[in-house]
Parts: structure tokens; sequence; C-alpha cells
């Protein structure tokens, strides 16, 4: 599904964000990314879903060849990769319905198609009782809920989440890794930044570590 060969990325600032990393991620696998704040997670994930191009090595995503993939393959890739952001990144003027709608509603869906597939994945997060509030009226862990029931909208095969635990208690972070884990059970490959070690251990699978911009452990 992805596979990395002496990855470099270099942003316009002239900072090196990783450096030689070699990866493969196989369909149906679980992953942590860990590191410390710096070591280029977020930037990891951003060259898999094409938020940045590499600057030098190779990265193929659905076997697309992502320093020459064309903007238009982008947004298509984009489409089968869920995303879910530490600061979910919901928009806070519309309802939870239209939140979690957003990602088919862009490939043209309509609203009668739409509802019985909303209510399903809120289902899955619990929350389909919630589907015409607005995310203000929500808590911090039912806004991650509904940004991971955004992120599966759509169905992907791939999903990236980013310290999606970051802000959230225990209790809370336990839950939504427990639905991230339920994805990855029916099939949906999982890619997860962290840096709570203490989360690892309640679901334990492959850790990819960075550190200062390279693979420390967990590359084959
Ligand atoms: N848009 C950017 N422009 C320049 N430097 C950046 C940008 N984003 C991140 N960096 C730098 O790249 C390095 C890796 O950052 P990042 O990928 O965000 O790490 P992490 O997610 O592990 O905290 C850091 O030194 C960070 O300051
Ligand atoms: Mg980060």
């Amino acid at each position: 599904m992805i596979e990395a060969e002496r990855l470099m990325l270099r942003y316009p600032t002239g900072k090196v964000a990783l450096s030689g990393v070699s990866l493969r991620i196989e369909p149906g696998e679980f992953v942590y990314l860990t590191g410390e704040s710096g070591a280029g997670k977020s930037s990891l994930l951003r060259l898999i879903y094409g938020g940045v191009r590499p600057t030098s090595g190779s990265m193929r995503v659905h076997g697309l060849d992502m320093r020459q993939v064309k903007e238009t393959k982008v947004r298509e890739l984009r489409r089968r990769i869920g995303i879910v952001f530490q600061d979910h990144k919901l928009l806070f003027s519309r309802t939870v319905f239209e939140n979690v709608a957003l990602p088919l509603r862009v490939q043209g869906w309509t609203t009668e198609r739409l509802i019985p597939r909303v209510r399903k994945v809120l289902e899955y997060v619990g929350l389909a009782d919630r589907l015409w509030a607005y995310p203000e009226a929500l808590s911090g862990g039912e806004q991650q809920r509904v940004a991971i029931a955004r992120a599966m909208t759509a169905n992907p095969p791939l999903l990236l989440a980013d310290e999606p635990t970051g802000n959230l208690d225990i209790d809370t972070a336990r839950l939504v890794l427990d639905y991230l884990v339920g994805l990855n059970r029916q099939g949906t490959t999982v890619i997860m930044s962290t840096h709570d070690l203490h989360l690892l251990e309640s679901h334990p699978a492959r850790i990819v570590q960075l550190h200062a911009g390279a693979l420390v452990g967990g590359a084959a």
C-alpha cells in the first residue's frame, strides 16, 4: 500500500524534516508512528496523502508515484484516504450530519443517499442521536468521534490519524483507539501517530519510530 525508498523531505524553509526513510506498509496493517515532537510524524503522513511532495527518494501510495503524480490524481487518491487530525478540524457552522457527509457531498451524493450512510458511521462511534447537533454542543471526545465518522464516510481503504488522542483524557483516548482498531479489523489499513506510549499497551501493534527525521525502528 505504501512503499518509501530513501525518502527525503525538505521544506521551503530549508528544514529537512525526513531523510533516508525506507518503509513498507502492507494493506490491512495497523501501524503506530511514534517519535518525539518534531521527529517528522506529521510530515510523513502529509507525504502519504500528497499534502507535500518528496524532495528526493521515492514514495508510492496505492501504486502512485508521489513525486511525479499530477494534482488531479492526488485529489482522486485523497478520496481513498480518511484523515483524522489532533484538532479534528470540524466545521463549527455545520451540523454533525453535514460534517460527516462532506467527503461524499464532494463526490456528488444526494442528501437522500447520504442520510443512511451518515447514520451508519455515526452509529459506529455511538453518536447517531447527535446527527442534527452542532459540534460546539459536543465534548472534545465526541467531536473527535465525529471526526472519525467523517474519515470513514467514504469507506476509504487507508486511514491516517495524526495524534488523534493528543487532546483527550486516557479513557476517551482508549475509546478513540478502539474505534480505529475496530476499523482495522474490518480491513482498513490504519496509520496512527502518537507519542502516548501508554496507549500502545492497550492495543499492541507494529511500531514505526522516527527520531529527528530518520527511522529508528519498524521499517521492515
Ligand atoms: N510547513 C513546515 N515548514 C517548515 N518546517 C516544518 C513544517 N512543518 C514541519 N516543519 C518542521 O519539520 C520537522 C518535523 O515536523 P513534524 O513533521 O510536524 O513533526 P512531528 O509531527 O513528529 O511533531 C520539525 O522540525 C518542524 O519544525
Ligand atoms: Mg505532528
